[in-house]
């Protein structure tokens, strides 16, 4: 019987996992859970003989597939998959897939989670502001941008947003004004929101030359990968700038700097937590399960990333 494994080193809420394992156990498949895994020794071991893996944020390396000789498909149950050498599964006939949008509601909250935590002064008992009427910058419209802006909208933001891959007029006629660079965006905002992917071009690309650009008293929020950032500019920009905040998803390489340089303008969650709700994991989970089996039972090749 072919076997796939759940390699979730931060694992699903439990609902996921049992919805996963109905669609793949149905189809015909043994499931293989491997969760809350602390070395790379332990993944090396399980995939030795599994057809298909479905993982988060895991490590998919040159080195898990020269030891995973029975893979045929890779599925990141989520968005960014600058966690699998995308290189290496072509060169070892293994085929990635993500499940976009599958979690980016839950994303979306948490960006609006932590922007309320943070201009209600984390809930101190001192009057705070409000975001209604404030400008809210999206970099970039994917999936998450649109679910952000639709909250927004309820809430009664003014809200701009800058991609290079969507159409003005795409944008423009979800009621969110088109910019035409970064720049423009960062001078424009109250707040700027980071949902761009992290890749070559994209890596440490947020920095001084565009946070500076932010408005008195703005607030930066990262719920996409660390990397996008140049800490040391930002920590230097937020040690100059004493009404700058920053609101990161994960912590920073040098979150010990950050929490010095700005204290209480500064705020990380310990683990990525965008995805970490039921309804997403359901979503992403299930998603990828059934990707899968269409996969390896019809040969469906939609949403698969490497060539
Ligand atoms: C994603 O890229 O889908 C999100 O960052 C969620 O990642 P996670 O599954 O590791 O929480």
């Amino acid at each position: 019987m072919s076997k796939v494994l759940i390699a979730t080193e931060k694992p699903f809420a439990a609902p996921a996992v049992a919805g996963i394992k109905q669609i793949l156990t149905e189809a015909g498949f043994e499931v293989v859970l491997l969760e809350k895994y602390t070395t790379k020794a332990e993944l090396l071991a399980a995939v030795a003989d599994v057809e298909a893996i479905i993982i988060r944020s895991d490590i998919i390396d040159a080195e898990v597939f020269d030891a995973a000789k029975q893979l045929k498909i890779v599925v990141r149950a989520g968005a960014g998959y600058d966690n699998v050498d995308l290189e290496s599964a072509t060169a070892h006939g293994v085929c990635v897939m993500n499940t976009p949008g599958q979690n980016a509601n839950a994303v979306a909250e948490l960006v609006f989670a932590m922007l309320l935590f943070c201009v209600r002064n984390r809930f101190n008992g001192t009057s705070g502001t409000e975001l209604k009427d404030k400008k809210l910058g999206l970099l970039a419209y994917g999936n998450t941008g649109r679910n952000v802006a639709r909250i927004a909208k309820g809430i009664g933001m003014d809200i701009y947003a800058y991609d290079p891959f969507t159409p003005a007029e795409v944008i423009e006629k979800e009621g969110v004004h088109a910019v035409a660079s970064q720049k423009e965006l960062f001078s424009t905002c109250d707040i700027v929101s980071l949902h761009i992917p992290a890749t070559p071009e994209t890596k440490g690309s947020i920095g001084r030359e565009l946070v500076s650009l932010l408005p008195k008293k703005a607030i930066l929020v990262n719920t996409a990968r660390k990397e996008i950032i140049n800490e040391p500019e930002l920590i230097a920009l937020l040690k100059e700038r004493e009404d700058l905040r920053y609101l990161a998803d994960i912590r920073p390489a040098a979150h010990e700097e950050f929490e010095a340089a700005a204290g209480e303008r500064y705020f990380s969650t310990p683990k990525k937590m965008g995805a970490q709700t039921a309804e997403a994991n359901t979503n992403a989970g299930l998603a990828a399960a059934r990707q899968i089996v269409g996969f390896i039972k019809e040969g469906n090749e939609r949403f698969r990333l490497n060539k």
